[in-house]
């Protein structure tokens, strides 16, 4: 079935557009229940909204993270960005890229959580020194602090240098952030610009970073045993970084959100709130799937090079809570590695911002979401 009017009824809402709508829940729900897989003229897409279509999609081989004749965005080849993206496992299915995502997701998996929160805890004292004195913090403040603590302390566990210099750690949060936007196909030249510039700047403070505790030189010798490219390594560090951003950043405000509207049920422990929300605010609403050939999915014929939406947040928001994993984290070869770790920090920069006085029944009064096609981050005014 070819749609263009997804559905009744919920008018100015369309697939793109509920990222960042106040409520787009109704809108999934009934997305997932009527049309859970159909072709959008508009947009020029087919959606996956049904759960068991969501999940088909991201499990079948011929649907790719990229487009297979274009493996890195058009607005950032050519750049520092687009040279630094396209080593990226997250945004490949070439076999190249197999080895390194082999040595990359245990080194992941072996980060505790709960010591993740720890360090985070240090962390924190170390951006207070770099704060100007006043007597409350302000939105911009916020969101500096929603965008700053989880990378850091992902560089943090890593090994990186970011602790003892609170003025490296947020500049290396920021120019994290730069490159994380340029990639948005809603980035203008000047955030593209900002992004190749912070590609350059992360890749030379990485090259002069003395090796600390952490993972890192072990992977950096096992990659080196298995022949893979120093640069590749670099690249999929930073990327780490990346991935740690704007998503946590999103699950961390829609947290304090979800604590400033004040039902009686979110006085559950933080960790409790944070998974909630994980599940019925999803951070990640979308992602995107690429047909490398002609095929069926989901009863329908599509063609090679069309595109998938994928949408992670009506799978989440259209049946029972099922199994330990948020939607939002994604399924099958590409799922996320640091879902535990996300929530684990997320929950750990909303604890740190309320141990500064920070309230969030103010907060929930006076925000926007930032735009976004895949990402609902709360933008504190
Ligand atoms: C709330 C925070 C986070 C959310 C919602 C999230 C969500 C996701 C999603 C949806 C994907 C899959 C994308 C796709 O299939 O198209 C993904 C992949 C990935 N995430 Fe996360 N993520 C978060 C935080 C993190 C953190 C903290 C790390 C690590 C430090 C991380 C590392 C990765 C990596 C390496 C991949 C690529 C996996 C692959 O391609 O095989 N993520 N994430």
């Amino acid at each position: 079935m070819t749609q263009t009017a997804p559905v009744a009824g919920i008018a100015e809402i369309d697939p793109l557009s509920a990222v960042t709508h106040p409520d787009p829940y109704p809108y999934y729900r009934e997305l997932a229940a009527s049309l859970p897989f159909f072709r959008d003229k508009g947009l020029g897409l087919w959606v996956a909204a049904g759960r068991r279509e969501v999940a088909a999609v991201l499990a079948h081989p011929d649907c790719c993270v990229r487009p297979s004749a274009q493996p890195v965005p058009p607005s950032l080849a050519g750049t520092a960005a687009g040279e630094l993206f396209g080593q990226l496992v997250r945004m490949n299915d070439g076999a190249a890229h197999a080895p390194l995502k082999a040595l990359l997701m245990p080194m992941l998996a072996g980060i505790d959580p709960d010591s993740a929160a720890q360090r985070s805890v240090a962390l924190a004292r170390m951006l207070d020194a770099g704060e100007a004195a006043r007597n409350a913090m302000s939105g911009k403040d916020i969101n500096r602090w929603l965008f700053t603590l989880p990378v850091v302390t992902v560089a943090d566990l890593l090994g990186l240098p970011v602790a003892g210099d609170g003025g490296k750690a947020v500049e290396v949060a920021q120019r994290v952030a730069a490159f994380a936007a340029a990639q948005s196909p809603l980035a203008d030249g000047q955030a593209v610009a900002a992004g190749a510039q912070a590609a350059q700047w992360l890749g030379q403070w990485l090259a002069d970073a003395a090796p600390g505790d952490g993972p890192l030189p072990a992977l950096r010798e096992a990659a080196h045993g298995a022949g893979i490219a120093p640069q590749a390594v670099a690249a999929n560090i930073i990327g780490l970084l990346v991935q740690a951003c704007e998503a946590t950043a999103a699950l961390a405000g829609s947290t304090l959100l979800r604590l400033g509207r004040g039902e009686p049920q979110w006085e559950a422990p933080l960790d409790v709130v944070v998974a909630r929300v994980a599940r019925d605010d999803p951070p990640v609403q979308n992602t995107r799937r690429f047909l490398a050939a002609d095929a069926q999915l989901c009863g329908h014929a599509v063609k090679a090079g069309d595109a998938v939406l994928v949408l992670l947040a009506a799978a989440s928001c259209s049946g029972p809570a099922d199994g330990e994993r948020a939607w939002t984290f994604g399924h099958g070869r590409h799922a996320c590695p640091g879902d535990r770790l996300a929530q684990a920090l997320a929950a750990a920069t909303v604890a740190a911002l309320r141990a500064r006085g920070v309230d969030p029944v103010a907060l929930a009064r006076a925000f926007r979401y930032r735009p976004s096609l895949n990402a609902r981050i709360p933008h504190f005014l």
